[in-house]
């Protein structure tokens, strides 16, 4: 299956990888040199398919850079010795490197790319449920600071994003359930028909479609709003009390189960609130329950402790904080509140 987002193409396909030549030709116009960027769970698994692809097609690979896998090599460390593996490597502005693995190679990769030589192409090969349904399009890359996640970064599309659907069987049971919890985030934002898959069938089953219409939900937003000033807040959905989650649990809950926790507190605060179908909760609670994903608060996690390790939060802008809030099956609406009233609405999501 073949997306485009304006200046690139996405390929959706199971076995990709063993076709990334021909596609990579196809965006670059000429074999070019070439470093495969990956952690060292998803390189011993997909690297030579990649590797022997590229090299078939006539490009000229050099090393590959591996780095341990995790959040904890998100960092402006792993950043430098990789831009000084790329010039050991001798890439020119018209090479390319190709970020095999998920979001977190994708991201640091990404940022490589903005900033070496002041900004050379590269590929997307995301192989986990987050990377190819959300990190890998967007252009947005970054790495992590001792202040907080994703603080230095930049804007920089690539040129190709090729998923092959097959690599996501690999990855751990936790990680596909993490995954999930934002592909049913996109659901809840604006996409009906999604809902209805998710429901009658195994998402594991049918990953092309279901990658295929995260992706164009996502194309969608952010061909609106390519900065993120405005309605890609839509992506936010769960994600105001899914950070407070996450901070609280000083990372101990993963993002995509946080943001499970925090999907079903705003969308039980709707329903409260009378602005929201009861059916819309009930939908989301038995999805959350069937992609293994928790939806219950934490023992302990008060609505004022929630609330305030928001106000730390970056998203609060000017005294009022924007929330996306479910209205009906398949509809968030953006929704701006004084920040004082989040407390209440944390009261009324967890009651
Ligand atoms: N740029 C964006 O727009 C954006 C959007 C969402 C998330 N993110 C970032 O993405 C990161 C989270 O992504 P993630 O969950 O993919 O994290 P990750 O890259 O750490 O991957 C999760 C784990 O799965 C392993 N893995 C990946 N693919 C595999 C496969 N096919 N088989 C076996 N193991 C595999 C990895 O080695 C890792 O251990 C965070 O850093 C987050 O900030 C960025
Ligand atoms: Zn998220």
């Amino acid at each position: 299956m073949k997306l485009s987002a304006g200046k690139y193409d996405i390929m959706i396909e199971n076995g990709v990888l063993a076709r990334a030549g021909e596609y990579a030709l196809e965006a670059l116009g000429k074999p070019r040199r070439a470093v495969i960027v990956s952690d060292d769970n998803v390189f011993p698994l997909y690297g030579g398919t990649l590797t022997k692809s590229l090299a078939d097609a006539g490009f000229d690979m050099a090393p590959e850079f591996v780095f341990p896998h995790g959040e904890a090599s998100k960092t402006m460390t792993t950043l430098e010795q990789l831009l000084n593996h790329i010039a050991d490597c001798r890439l020119t502005r018209t090479d390319v490197i190709f970020a095999l693995g998920g979001g977190v190679v994708g991201d640091l990769t990404g940022f490589a790319a903005a900033v070496y030589l002041r900004g050379i192409k590269y590929v997307q090969c995301p192989t986990s449920v987050i990377a190819a349904t959300d990190s890998s399009v967007g252009g947005k890359t970054a790495v992590d600071l001792a202040s907080g996640k994703n603080q230095a970064g930049a804007f920089h599309e690539p040129c190709l994003v090729l998923c092959d659907t097959g690599a996501i069987r690999t990855l751990s049971p936790l990680y596909f359930s993490d995954g999930m919890a934002e592909v049913i985030k996109y659901g809840f934002i604006s996409d009906r028909p999604l809902l209805d898959l998710l429901t009658d069938k195994n998402a594991a089953d049918c990953m092309d479609d279901v990658i295929a219409m995260c992706v164009r939900d996502k194309i969608d937003v952010v061909s609106r709003d390519l900065y993120d000033n405005g309605i890609r807040q839509c992506l936010n959905l769960g994600h105001t009390i899914g950070h407070a989650v996450e901070a609280l649990s000083d990372y101990g809950i993963p993002h995509g189960h946080a943001v499970a926790i925090g999907m079903a507190a705003i969308t039980r605060a709707a329903v409260n609130r009378g602005m929201c179908t009861p059916e819309t909760l009930d939908v989301l609670l038995a999805l959350l329950a069937k992609y293994d994903l928790p939806s219950d608060m934490p023992e302990g996690y008060t609505p004022e402790k929630l609330f305030d390790v928001t106000l730390h939060d970056k998203k609060m802008r000017g005294g009022t904080i924007t929330l996306v809030v479910p209205v009906q099956l398949g509809k968030s609406d953006l929704i701006e509140y004084p920040a004082e009233e989040l407390l209440s609405i944390i009261e009324d999501g967890l009651r």
